[in-house]
Parts: structure tokens; sequence; C-alpha cells
């Protein structure tokens, strides 16, 4: 087997925000890249731009300059369609935006990716099932999300990310809402991705819980990466002092 493959990468990647006369310069040349199989939490203080970062690598959002490539391919010049398609192929997203449907019970709210990518009805269900059981949520499959726990919302919602078997999981603060047992539990989701099932996992994160099970930390600070995080951690107010 070939040494293990980049699933996402960016080059020079900057990201400025402009509304009238303010410009926000988020992100300020960015480079680094994910392999396969690697558990990675970006990780710094509130506006460093580390949504901005997760959005851009779920072609949600474009840079203003700099390229992103995602498993091979870069989306620079890309129209929204293929757009479309390659996130619906290759990335899974777990956002706290991405609500699950109220209307659909776990099962219907996994399926939902699969009939974008005109999965057929039972091996659908099947497959949602089975995603439902890795996350531990299979005796709750008929459960709707207005009776589910945030930690049985969450699990849904990973597996739901997963549908499509995506390359790419990104995860803006998955444990934000969560006790840390069950964040610890999620966490432990992500691992298993990344090392069981060789996918590249990217979690922008506040939790040291979660930056401290990551493969490698990434920290975002003055809009470039570091990976130096003794700055992060503990007193990240002593920070602004030491750059
Ligand atoms: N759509 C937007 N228009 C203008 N400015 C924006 C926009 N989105 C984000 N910003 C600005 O970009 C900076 C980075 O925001 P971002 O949400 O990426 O930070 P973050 O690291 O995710 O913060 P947090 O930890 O609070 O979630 C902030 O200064 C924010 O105000
Ligand atoms: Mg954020």
């Amino acid at each position: 087997m070939p040494s293990k493959s980049i699933v996402v990468k960016c080059d020079n990647v900057f990201k400025t925000y402009e509304d009238g006369d303010l410009r926000v310069e988020v992100l300020k040349g960015l480079d680094f890249s994910v392999t396969a199989g690697e558990f990675v939490a970006i990780v710094g203080t509130s506006g460093s731009g580390k949504t901005t970062l997760i959005n851009l690598m779920a072609l949600l959002d474009s840079p203003t300059d700099g390229e992103i490539t995602i498993d091979g391919q870069s989306v620079n010049g890309m129209d929204d369609k293929t757009l479309s398609r390659l996130r619906r192929d290759k990335i899974g997203i777990v956002f706290q935006a991405f609500y699950l449907l109220d209307i659909m019970n776990a099962r219907e709210n996994v399926e939902v990716p699969m009939v974008f990518a005109d999965i057929p009805k039972k091996e659908r269900i099947q497959r949602a099932l089975d995603l439902l059981d890795i996350v531990g949520m299979r005796d709750f499959a008929e459960q709707y999300p207005a009776e589910m726990s945030g930690g049985q919302m969450q699990r849904t919602v990973f597996a739901r990310a997963i549908a499509n078997d995506p390359v790419l999981l990104l995860a803006d603060e998955p444990t934000g809402n969560l006790d840390t047992a069950t964040g610890l539990e999620i966490i432990q989701l992500f691992k298993d991705l990344a090392h069981k099932y060789q996918k590249a996992v990217v979690v922008a994160t506040h939790d040291p819980e979660v930056a401290s099970s990551a493969d490698r930390i990434l920290v975002l600070r003055h809009g470039r990466l570091h990976t130096d995080t003794s700055m992060y951690g503990r007193d990240v107010s002593s920070e602004e002092e030491q750059s």
C-alpha cells in the first residue's frame, strides 16, 4: 500500500471578510494537509477563525486566495453543482447548525444524505440501521429528535455525516453542548472513524479533552496556523502578551 494519502490540503489559504469599510483578515496564508487515518484538532481563541476554516474545507465558503484540494481534486473554480456533488460524496459534516429534521426519526434522518445520493430505499434503511448501530443508537432508530438527549442527537448527526462514507469528516465544536462523559463518547466516535476506518477527521474545538485526543493539534493564532501548542490550554489568556 502507498503511504497515507492526503485527503484535504490547504495551500496559502487566505480569507478576508469585507463588509462596507470593515475588512477582517481572518486567515492569512494557511498551509497544511490532513491524511487518511488522521484525527486533527484545530484550536484557537474565540474569533481566531476556526469556523471560517472548517467552512472552507466543507466547501460552504470559498477562500479569498489560495487553493483547497479535496481528495486530490482542486476545488478552485468549480461550479456550485460540482461543489455540491463533491461535498455529498466526500465530506461529512458535524456542525451545530446542521440540525436533525424534527419530522423524521433517527433512521430517516440518517437516510437523508443517501436519498440525495440515489441509494435505493431498502439499502438505505439497512445502512441507516447499521450506522445507528455503530454510534450506539440502534435501539433508538424510531426516536424523533424531540425525544432525544443532546448526546443521542449528536450520535445521530454523526451517523448521518458518515452515511455516504466520506473520506473527510469535519466537525465544529461537536462536544460544545454535551457533558464531559457524553463528550468523551462522541470523541471516541471521531477517533474510531480516523483510526479504524482510515478517514481524515478535522475538528474545531475549545474543548481540551477533544484536543488532547487528537493525533495532531493545530493552533490558529493571528490568522496563521501553529503547531506549537504551548500557548494553548489552561492559560489561553496569556497568549496575547506572548506573541
Ligand atoms: N460572515 C462573516 N462576515 C464578516 N465577518 C465574519 C463572518 N464570519 C466570521 N467573521 C469574523 O471572522 C472572525 C473569525 O470568526 P470564526 O467564526 O471563524 O471564529 P471561531 O474561531 O470559530 O470563533 P469561536 O471560537 O467563537 O467559534 C471573527 O472576527 C468574526 O467576527
Ligand atoms: Mg466557531
